[in-house]
């Protein structure tokens, strides 16, 4: 959703750099452009709808003078995407700048009490409150911090609000309150951004600005302190070790397949997170009363999939709940004795922290898994375990669903020491099978991208799919499914196989395409019985199977094949891999960009 950056230094223009990091912002998802700059006593600004290239080539975004300056692409909420509602936005005098993500909930009542003080509007936006309340408060004689801080005691909802003015031209604010901001320190540079790869190229050094804390970055240093009490914060700088060349695209026509062919890499790392750090969360688990694993999207695909190795291999069931619907699911039936695990690789999902700190209100413990660092959900857990994925680009999680479900693996054989479910040897057993999936997940790719590209070309017409599982692959076939619809634009619903003779068969005529996930584990007899009721139907039967599983293949019209040796628990994290890239494919060969898919952004930071 919209993306922050702003950038203070001594001299030089910032313009040049606002554009390029604006661009590695994209695939937060937007439909707007803007870039604000101060200098010479005036703000200068270029805004308009539209992709950045696109806008670039209309009104050249690197041309504004200034050292200082904030950039932003805006994910419209309120107000169509137009030139008039994208961001920054200015007060009545054009002396103050604001570029905000999230939202303000009482914007109306705030809108109409300015307007009848004889504030003058442009935008439809929730946003142009803001740089006219700090003008209000900056003509009482305050400067912009304390204007700020004042700003966000009325306000309600949530943000990450940067601002800077003509007044104070050395400086810029930002505050946060359920919006993502980090900051990037370099010798005489500060920036300030939605997410790090934006800085990356010029510093990995970050520090983290929490929610109810306001900075002032200078090009000499950051003050940080708290807005409730002025208590001042000094906080260290860390260093991320995200280089900027995996926020490249390293050669790859988009981020999607470099992040694909990136999984091997990622699910290795991802292995080496101590068994010490694994332990402390296993065992938070494994003393709660009741466990949920809340996520959304493919982070929720992970949750049911880590509920069947929890399973399996523990013997504890966590509930997998969507955390949009936590709270109207288990009625404040939480406390102290429960534990609640929340997925999500981005940390940022709104959902998923608003689950969270409803959980601990409640006095459950919270256990995150993400893969950054310092972001907001970590702020809203007892024990975080940070995936080794790299930064993901592509809206469509790829990589970062592999990590989840390898660090949910670990969990699972970690609580397997001590429930005693299974036996010490098939943890082993079931231990050196999850060190083969590096190079497992490698084999799948190098075996399955041609065919995957030579059925995309063939099935990309097909207005509707179903993805079909049992068991822990049901997990596959709802991910497989989800990535379709989501960068191809096909229907595609991912189903229980038992479940599809309830209602989804009576879509199944002549060619209908559906896709089997069958590892070869304890469904692979009744999944079979599935297949030949869909042939009987007439469906072209699209499967994943073990290699040399003749009999899968011969009932198959088309199939993908996974080396031998996967442990059943285990399976979705190859099994995933060429439905990933036959969505990849789908999506080139209808000329979509998978990397930018209509409507979507990569975190979603709205409710
Ligand atoms: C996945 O391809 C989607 N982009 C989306 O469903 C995503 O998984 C969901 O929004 C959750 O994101 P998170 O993992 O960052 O919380």
């Amino acid at each position: 959703m919209c993306g922050i950056i702003g950038v203070v230094q001594k001299r030089g223009d910032v313009a040049p750099f606002l554009h390029q990091a604006l661009k590695r912002l994209e695939y937060r998802g937007y439909d707007s452009v803007g870039i604000t700059t101060v200098a010479n006593g005036h703000l200068y600004m270029k805004k308009e709808r539209g992709r950045i290239d696109e806008v670039h080539r209309k009104l050249n975004l690197d041309d504004l003078p200034g050292s200082i300056g904030i950039g932003h692409t805006r994910w419209a909420t309120h107000g169509m995407p137009s030139m008039l509602n994208s961001h920054p936005h200015f007060d009545c005098k054009d002396q103050i700048a604001v570029v905000h993500n999230g939202v303000i909930d009482n914007f109306l009542e705030l809108r109409s009490k300015l307007s009848a003080r004889g504030h003058t509007f442009s935008s439809d936006t929730d946003t142009e409150v803001i740089p006219h309340m700090i003008e209000e408060f900056m003509n009482e004689g305050q400067d912009l911090k304390t204007a700020m801080k004042n700003v966000a005691l009325q306000i309600e909802g949530t943000y990450a609000v940067v601002a800077m003015t003509t007044r104070e031209p050395d400086k810029m604010c930002a505050m946060r309150d359920g919006n993502p901001l980090v900051i990037g320190e370099e010798e005489g540079v500060h920036y300030i951004s939605s997410d790090i790869p934006a800085f990356l190229p010029k510093t990995n050094k970050m520090i983290l600005l929490l929610d109810g804390e306001i900075a002032t970055l200078s090009a000499d240093g950051v003050e940080i302190e708290k807005i409730s009490d002025a208590t001042k914060v000094l906080r260290e700088a860390i260093k991320v070790s995200w280089t900027a060349d995996q926020a490249e695209r390293g050669g790859f026509p988009h981020f999607m397949l470099k992040e694909i062919h990136e999984q091997p890499d990622a699910v290795k790392n991802t292995l080496r997170i101590r068994r010490e750090v694994i332990a402390e969360a296993a065992e938070i688990i494994r003393n709660a009363d009741r466990v949920y694993m809340i996520a959304m999207g493919t982070s929720g695909h992970a949750a049911v999939a880590g509920q069947h190795m929890f399973g399996s291999l523990a013997g504890i069931l966590p509930v997998p709940e969507l955390a949009s619907d936590f709270s109207d699911t288990v009625y404040d039936r939480l406390s102290s004795r429960d534990c609640v695990i929340a997925i999500t690789q981005s940390g940022e999902t709104t959902d998923t922290i608003a689950a969270a700190k409803y959980a601990k209100r409640l006095g459950a413990k919270v256990v995150a898994i993400t893969n950054v660092v310092g972001s907001s959900i970590t702020q809203n857990a007892d024990y975080s375990l940070i995936t080794q994925a790299g930064p993901e680009i592509g809206v469509a999680a790829t990589k970062t669903f592999l990590v989840q479900l390898t660090v949910l693996a670990q969990i699972a054989l970690a609580l397997a020491e001590t429930t005693q479910f299974i036996d010490d040897y098939v943890v082993s057993q079931k231990r050196a099978g999850l060190l083969r999936l590096p190079e497992i997940v490698s084999e799948t790719i190098a075996r399955n991208e041609e065919r995957a590209r030579t059925l995309a070309a063939a099935y990309y017409d097909r207005p509707s799919f179903l993805f079909l599982g049992r068991g822990v692959s049901v997990a596959t076939a709802k991910e497989g499914a989800l990535k379709l619809k989501e960068i191809a634009y096909n229907h595609a619903e991912g189903y229980s196989a038992g479940e599809s003779k309830h209602g989804p068969i009576a879509l199944v005529q002549d060619g209908y395409p559906v896709v089997f996930v069958v590892p070869r584990d304890g469904t692979r007899s009744r999944m079979i019985g599935n297949i030949m009721e869909m042939k009987a139907r007439g469906a072209s039967i699209l499967s994943v199977a073990e290699r040399g599983d003749e009999e899968i293949c011969g009932l198959s019209t088309q199939y993908f094949e996974i080396q031998t040796g996967v442990e059943p628990e285990f399976s979705t994290i190859p099994f995933v891999v060429p439905l990933q890239l036959f969505s990849y494919y789908v999506a080139l060969k209808k000329g979509y960009d998978p990397d930018k898919p209509r409507n979507l952004a990569k975190s979603v930071t709205v409710l």
